[in-house]
C-alpha cells in the first residue's frame, strides 16, 4: 500500500523497493500494465521516457517484453542539445536500449530534435504534441537537486496554465548547458505519472520532497497525483 504524501500542490504515492531491480521490476511491470489498458481503451499508447541513467535496464527489459508495439507512440521529456548520435543523447539511450529492438513503428518515436537548435526545436516539438491532450504515462526520473526532466531549481519551471508546452533551457547545471524540456505544465498533462528514483545521492531531494519543500519535482501535478518508485534505503 503506498505511502500518501500530500504536499500543497502535488499529491504524491511512494513504492519502496529493498532493491534496484525490485524496483525496475515493478516499473517495467507498471509500463506494460499501463499500456495494456490505454490500448484496450484508446487502442493506442502515448508513452514520455525519461532520460538520464535510472531508466536504462527497465528500457533493457521491455525490449524482451511482448507488447502490441504497433500502438506505441514515444515521446521524450527532455532533451539534451548534442548531436543527434551524441552518445549522451536521452534518445540515443532508449534507442541503444530498447527502440532499436522492438517494432514500434518509426514514425512513431518522436525524439526531440535538439541538434536542430533550441528554438527550431521546441516550436517543431510543440507542434508535435499538439495533438496529444493527455499522455497516457510519463517517466521521469529525479535529480540530486530536485530537478526532474529539464527543469533545474532556480530555472523556470513553467507550471502555469498558460506555460509553453516546450522549453529552452540555457546554463543547466547538468551537462549539458543547454537543453530543451518540456514544461511542468504539460509533463502534467498525464493520465499517469511515475517517478524512477533511485541511487543514494537522491537522498536529500528525496527528504526535501517529502517535506514539502518545492524542488521542481513537486511541481509535476497531474489531476491523478504522481506514483514515485524509490528504493527504500532513501526513505532513511
Ligand atoms: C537528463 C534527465 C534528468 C535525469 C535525472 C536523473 O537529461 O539528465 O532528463 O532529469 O532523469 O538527472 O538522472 P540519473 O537517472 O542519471 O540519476
Amino acid at each position: 500500500m503506498p505511502l500518501l504524501i500530500n504536499n500543497p500542490q502535488q499529491q504524491s504515492h511512494w513504492y519502496s523497493f529493498n532493491t534496484t531491480a525490485e524496483l525496475e521490476r515493478a516499473a517495467t511491470q507498471a509500463i506494460l500494465q499501463a499500456a495494456l489498458h490505454s490500448i484496450s481503451l484508446r487502442r493506442t499508447f502515448h508513452i514520455v521516457l525519461a532520460g538520464g541513467t535510472t531508466p536504462r535496464r527497465i528500457y533493457e527489459s521491455l525490449r524482451k517484453a511482448d507488447a502490441d508495439w504497433a500502438a506505441w507512440h514515444v515521446y521524450f521529456g527532455d532533451e539534451r542539445c548534442l548531436p543527434a548520435d551524441h552518445v549522451e543523447r536521452n534518445s540515443w539511450m532508449a534507442a541503444q536500449a530498447w527502440l532499436n529492438h522492438v517494432a514500434i513503428p518509426r514514425p512513431q518515436i518522436y525524439p526531440i530534435p535538439a541538434e536542430k537548435g533550441a528554438q527550431v526545436a521546441t516550436s517543431a516539438y510543440a507542434q508535435i504534441l499538439a495533438g496529444i491532450e493527455l499522455f497516457d504515462l510519463v517517466l521521469l526520473g529525479l535529480g540530486e537537486d530536485g530537478h526532474t526532466a529539464s527543469l533545474f531549481p532556480g530555472h523556470e519551471l513553467s507550471n502555469a496554465a498558460d506555460a509553453p508546452t516546450v522549453i529552452v533551457v540555457e546554463n543547466a547545471p547538468k551537462y549539458p548547458p543547454q537543453r530543451i524540456s518540456l514544461s511542468a505544465h504539460r509533463l502534467s498533462a498525464a493520465r499517469k505519472v511515475i517517478f524512477l528514483v533511485s541511487g543514494v545521492m537522491k537522498q536529500q531531494a528525496v527528504r526535501d520532497w517529502r517535506n514539502g519543500v518545492a524542488i521542481p519535482a513537486a511541481a509535476i501535478s497531474p489531476t491523478t497525483g504522481v506514483d514515485v518508485y524509490l528504493e527504500a534505503a532513501l526513505l532513511t
